[in-house]
């Protein structure tokens, strides 16, 4: 690496020496490895061969066809508020990618990458949105009025302070994305939807694979800064959809649908990754580091506590669902 960190400043960000800037540039030769290795195994794919068009009719208003209704639906309960969060949360694009180019820039490898990852998240909401309306998945007028309400409040990330708080939180983030699509599809009740969102999910593990490796070379160069960035965002991590109206309602949803709960999140999003950069067992830390890693591994037991709570939450109210339904 020949990007050395500045010797001394009085900010406790810098403190070992590593503004975001220098940061940038070091990180500069391993987002072009990585860049490389992503245009090299991302396979180009069609959205539209993933929508029935043939199930696809006029909707009422200009069109004079049927209005809506929810008898035409032929997905789960689950799957219809959780493909919702999905699109949503896809819709934003427009802030996410504001917040990124601010953060990383848009020249050299950085910037091939922003504006790819940028094209690729653009096909998930084309896809989803498309496919919902084809198929009557989903209220339209409800739709339009909540993309219009979402996008209208923008995303302001909670991390753009650092640039390392960023690369840890896309890390996780992508990963968690991957999986609430994978699950949705899992519960949706209608194969072609698991298929598409199945080939969603595919593009959020490699945009996830991107930024671990990423991540991985921040723990190498800036040991102790990166510690206290991954420690920061696993304990307040949120979703990027936090901001959807109605997300906390339809969070509890999807929670008890096994769609996205604590359970999932600390199995199948945060561990994976720690488990795979060695974050609990990287040595030679300073006490700035040690402190971090210690706060982690605090927080994970308690993590993973509140998740078994839930889990037995979880099955006493589905046992109750399913005995009304006996009774009834
Ligand atoms: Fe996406
Ligand atoms: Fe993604």
């Amino acid at each position: 690496m020949t990007i050395a960190p500045v010797q001394s400043s009085s900010s406790p960000l810098v403190a070992s020496g590593w503004t975001d800037a220098r940061l940038i540039l070091a990180l500069e030769e391993v987002v072009e490895k990585e860049l490389n290795r992503h245009l090299a195994v991302a396979k180009e794919w069609m959205p539209h061969e993933f929508v029935p068009w043939s199930r696809g009719r006029d909707f009422d208003g200009v069109l004079g066809g049927e209005a809506w209704s929810l008898e035409q639906s032929q997905v789960t309960a689950v799957g219809r508020v959780s493909l919702v969060v999905n699109l949503l949360t896809e819709d934003n694009l427009p802030s996410y990618h504001h917040e990124i180019a601010t953060m990383f820039g848009r020249e050299g490898a950085w910037g091939t990458w922003v504006h790819r990852w940028t094209a690729e998240e653009g096909r998930h909401g084309i896809a989803i949105r498309d496919y919902l309306l084809a198929t009557r998945a989903v209220d339209p007028v409800e739709l339009e009025r909540a993309r219009m309400s979402h996008m209208s409040e923008g995303f302001e990330s909670d991390n753009a302070h650092s640039m390392l708080h960023s690369v840890a939180y896309v890390a996780f983030q992508e990963l968690a994305t991957r999986i609430s699509h994978r699950n949705t599809g899992k519960y949706a009740g209608d194969p072609l939807c698991e298929q598409l969102l199945a080939k969603i999910a595919n593009d959020e593990n490699l945009h996830m694979v991107f930024y671990r490796n990423l991540l991985k070379a921040a723990l190498e160069i800036a040991p102790d800064q990166a510690m206290r960035a991954v420690a920061d965002v696993v304990t307040d991590f949120r979703m990027p959809g936090h901001g959807i109206p109605g997300f906390e309602r339809a969070a509890a949803q999807i929670a008890l649908g096994g769609v996205y709960n604590l359970r999932i999140h600390h199995d199948d999003v945060l561990q994976p990754v720690l488990r795979h950069l060695k974050v609990m067992e990287i040595g030679g830390l300073g006490p700035e580091g040690l402190l971090a890693q210690n706060e982690l591994g605090v927080f994970l037991d308690g993590l993973d506590d509140q998740a078994r709570k839930f889990e037995e939450r979880q099955a006493a109210l589905l046992a109750r669902r399913a005995a009304r339904r006996t009774a009834g």
